[in-house]
């Protein structure tokens, strides 16, 4: 057989005459052949490293049908070289979409250069609690943010005909036990609170699900048919493929195919010889095989034979504009959670001397190593970041607070002190048997100890200090808040992060970043969350939503994030049409200096005849405003999102009922102005 005349431009109708052909000349083996990684151990022996290259699976040879070329991210393509990112949870924390889907294309460009056109690092898992280890590889706690930031970066990434993958595909929020854990989960929390981001995403276009590893309502979510089978392909309608995670993401060879799993990674285990037999004695239909096949034909021919936006070529790896790209997304994502007497930012004018102190303050912490690190050498630390900034303007001390004494010392001698604290890899991160150092999942939930005795020491003796906090998601810091002036949430900021840190503290950048999580005073306040237990409840309530239904008062709320200027919220209009409500706010910069404000809407359900959050994030928008400038911020909000799953009929239901509308700076209700609308 001649192969296929596979070209630039292919119709829909083109591709699937092409896959039709396909499936008739295809034999069983070669079929199966398709459904799995390609050759993963051979080029592990031969790289002796994990993830220095994209990893083949799919294609037909002899058919000209081409491969899908697998990397991994999410911050940065995993390949040597590539820009390193701010990590998911940082980029949450701009809450900035159209960033974001920049950040996506930069992504796409360097898969493509790097030789890759599958990208499996769209993290959406929800943020339950903030121990889990991958915490810092998606975007935050809320369904309605991630699902955004999920979109984003799907767009992006597949301007570029990089398909990408969104993960890890369902209820997969603890690390140490991923490999076996049992989430026990209501109907109506799956739907509402751990799927929603998942559908945005598949309703929006994108090629590839990886199932997570762990079990809901006891059975693995690679052999899931009410996950896999019901919801995704049949209600949502996916036509893409469902590939494994990589190791043991598939346990069954007949659970997997029945399930609806359509690819095994990253080679033949339970697919390949046992899949051939399984047909062979009747256990598995022609059928299945075939509708898994078409899938993955279907979807890697449409990738790549679309028309190129442009070239790829080596050079765009870790380019300048990806680096300036990533010092941007890393100065919007630093978080200003403290700042007494205006401490920040540092005027060079009145500033000789500056101790640069703590563990991490000439650290190389782009955070995680497991699957989602990206191999890049130059990392900007804090403190070059700081050097390069002042010249020899100012006198820097460094320590690394090894000897409290001397740190102490020197704390006295300077004019102002930036202690960098808090997490690296291992601490937190991703759990690999035999590999990992730790469990993945974090063990403290505040600073170590070593970090508040610095604080606390540092704090007694300079009374200008700025705690700056390096971590994947909240650090619990009742001990020693009080302590210092001014605290900012740095997260692990990529590769530029030194010079984005930078120019925060010296005010070259006004901070906009906003809370994508909520930050609790006690470890009592968070669902319940064991690493070594089988089996878990998910319960509806999680992050502020929880918070405000126990009426807890959190250290610092979801969305929250301070400016070197103050906004005014005034004058909230409101409309509804048949399909949306639109929300009108006048915002206005009533301090000295140029910034951006994230704007929040929340719809309260207070009035709501079913037990439902007292509100939830609907929209937001990031606006930027001179000083003294107002700007109308309209935002809106589709009446299907006002929807709550009702288990009984099967069916997303919105109420007729009266909603509040809240429109403000965070999630506090004394951030937010409030009117109402009845539907
Ligand atoms: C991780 C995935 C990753 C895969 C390939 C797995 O263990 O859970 O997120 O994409 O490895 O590296």
């Amino acid at each position: 057989m001649d192969k296929f005349n596979i070209r630039e431009g292919m119709t829909d109708e083109e591709i699937d005459d092409i896959v039709n052909k396909a499936l008739v000349l295809m034999t069983l083996k070669e079929k199966v052949a398709t459904m799995t990684g390609n050759n993963f151990f051979l080029l592990l022996l031969k790289d002796h490293k994990f993830g220095v290259r994209a990893y083949p699976g799919g294609g037909v040879e002899h058919l000209n049908i081409p491969p899908f070329l697998f990397t991994d991210g999410p911050k940065g393509v995993s390949i040597p070289g590539s820009t390193c990112f701010p990590v998911p949870m940082a980029r949450g924390a701009t809450w900035d979409i159209p960033l974001e889907e920049k950040l996506g294309e930069a992504i796409g460009k360097e898969a493509r250069a790097q030789g890759a056109n599958l990208f499996g690092g769209v993290c959406i898992n929800l943020l339950r609690h903030p121990a889990w280890g991958r915490a810092q590889e998606t975007f935050g706690e809320d369904p309605f943010h991630i699902g955004e930031f999920g979109v984003a970066i799907v767009r992006g990434v597949q301007k570029h005909n990089v398909m990408a993958t969104v993960k890890h595909f369902a209820a997969n929020s603890i690390e140490y036990s991923r490999f076996k854990i049992n989430v026990q989960i209501s109907e109506r929390t799956l739907r509402e609170v751990y799927l929603p981001h998942f559908k945005r995403c598949v309703e929006d276009g994108c090629a590839t699900v990886m199932s997570a590893y762990n079990k809901i309502r006891g059975e693995y979510c690679g052999h899931n048919s009410y996950l896999l089978r019901d919801i995704l392909k049949s209600e949502w309608g996916f036509d893409g493929f469902v590939h494994s995670d990589w190791m043991n993401g598939l346990r069954d060879t007949t659970k997997g195919i029945l399930g609806g799993l359509d690819v095994e990674m990253p080679r033949a285990k339970y697919y390949g010889r046992r899949l051939v037999k399984a047909v062979k004695l009747g256990k598995v239909s022609l059928n299945s095989v075939d509708d898994s096949v078409r899938r993955i034909l279907r979807t890697v021919l449409k990738f790549t034979t679309k028309e190129d936006p442009q070239n790829y070529d080596a050079d765009l790896i870790g380019c300048n504009d990806h680096i300036l790209l990533a010092r941007e997304v890393a100065e919007k994502s630093m978080v200003l959670l403290k700042n007494q007497n205006k401490l920040l930012p540092f005027n060079t004018d009145e500033i000789n001397s500056l101790a640069v102190l703590g563990p991490l303050s000439d650290k190389k912490n782009t955070g995680d190593h497991g699957s989602s690190h990206v191999r890049q050498r130059n990392i900007i630390t804090p403190l070059q970041g700081i050097k390069k900034s002042i010249g020899n303007k100012i006198k820097v001390i460094h320590n690394e607070g090894k000897d409290i004494d001397v740190a102490q010392q020197i704390a006295q001698s300077v004019d102002s002190v930036v202690l960098v604290v808090g997490y690296t890899f291992k601490d937190e991160g991703e759990y690999i048997p035999h590999i990992s150092k730790g469990l993945g999942d974090r063990t403290n939930l505040g600073l170590k100890e070593d970090d508040i005795k610095l604080i606390d020491a540092v704090s007694k003796v300079n009374k200008k200090c700025v705690v700056v906090l390096v971590g994947g998601s909240a650090i619990l810091m009742e001990e020693w808040k009080e302590k210092v002036p001014s605290i900012l949430m740095a997260w692990y900021s990529g590769m530029e992060g030194g010079n984005a840190l930078a120019n925060i503290l010296f005010g070259k950048v006004n901070p906009s970043g906003k809370l994508p999580l909520t930050i609790p005073k006690d470890p009592a306040h968070l669902p319940y969350f064991d690493i070594y237990v089988d089996e878990i409840e998910y319960g509806y309530y999680h992050g502020y939503t929880l918070m405000e239904k126990e009426k807890i008062e959190p250290a610092f709320p979801f969305g929250f994030g301070l400016s070197y200027t103050e906004y005014s919220y005034k004058n909230i209009r409101v409309e509804s049409t048949e399909k949306k409500i639109s929300v009108s706010i006048d915002v206005s910069n009533i301090g000295d200096v140029a910034g951006e404000e994230i704007v929040q809407l929340y719809i309260g359900f207070e009035y709501s005849s079913v037990d439902r959050p007292l509100k939830l994030l609907r929209g937001f928008k990031r606006v930027a405003l001179k000083p003294k400038e107002t700007k109308t911020v309209s935002i809106d909000v589709k009446k299907k999102d006002l929807a709550w799953y009702n288990p009984d009929n099967r069916a997303w239901e919105v109420e007729s009922i009266e909603y509040t509308i809240y429109i403000g700076s965070s999630s506090k209700n004394e951030d937010l102005l409030a009117t109402h609308i009845s539907l």
